[in-house]
């Protein structure tokens, strides 16, 4: 492994095993094979759980972490992945047309790197899991499009994580009454002030 792999990654994993156990729980809620996490940056934790795990990102950073193959392919063994993961990585920006079949992944990873949901929800299969969190508004977003239902939300405690599939009408619901339109949360990039806060939430896509 170069330095430079080894540095990165210990920027990322600067919350030891953050990733490792947030996955871990999401892998345990969700059944998924392959996985496209757009805006990844280096987090690789997601093949620590995920068989086949393809990777975008525009920044020339994460294409030199993910170029290290060898280096990333230890990350992973020496946190349980497998010893020769499925690990592709394409540097490119998520709103192009990234030559994805359509609905050819099981989980789609939309954390702190905008609206992935409205550009790679079309690389998802229906009736799979797209985990989102609140940062960037992309989880508000889910929650307005006709193509997701809730599923599950992700909570967070003394730095672990559990899903949550009960009582799920008490998320969502804005501190303040108002409308919530893609309009609205592209021109802020923002998310919604909910009355409850869990780290992040799963919507399976229904159409
Ligand atoms: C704040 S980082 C989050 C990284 C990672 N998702 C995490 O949670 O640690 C946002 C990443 O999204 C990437 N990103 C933002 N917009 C993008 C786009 N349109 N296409 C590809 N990557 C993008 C950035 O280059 C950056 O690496």
């Amino acid at each position: 492994m170069t330095k430079k792999t080894l540095d990165l990654w210990a920027t990322q994993d600067v919350h030891e095993g953050d990733r490792l156990r947030l996955f871990s729980a999401v892998a345990q809620a969700v059944k998924a094979t392959t996985v496209l996490y757009p805006g990844c940056y280096v987090d690789v934790a997601p093949s620590f759980v995920f068989e086949s795990v393809t990777y975008v990102d525009v920044d020339k950073r994460a294409a030199g972490f993910f170029g290290d193959a060898d280096g990333v392919a230890e990350i992973v063994a020496a946190h349980g992945g497998l010893r020769d993961p499925d690990v592709s990585f394409v540097h490119a920006d998520y709103t192009d047309d990234l030559g994805f079949p359509a609905e050819a992944f099981d989980l789609l990873v939309s954390l702190y790197a905008g609206f992935v949901s409205e550009h790679c929800t079309q690389y998802l299969r229906i009736g799979a899991t797209l985990l989102v969190n609140p940062s960037h508004g992309d989880a508000a977003l889910a929650s307005i499009d006709p193509r997701y239902e809730l599923a599950g939300v992700v909570i967070t405690a003394d730095g672990d994580y559990r899903v949550v599939t009960s009582e799920l009408c008490e998320y969502l619901v804005p501190k303040k009454p108002q409308s919530v339109t893609a309009d609205r949360l592209h021109a802020s990039g923002r998310g919604i002030d909910y009355t409850r806060s869990p780290f992040a939430y799963l919507f399976t896509r229904v159409a």
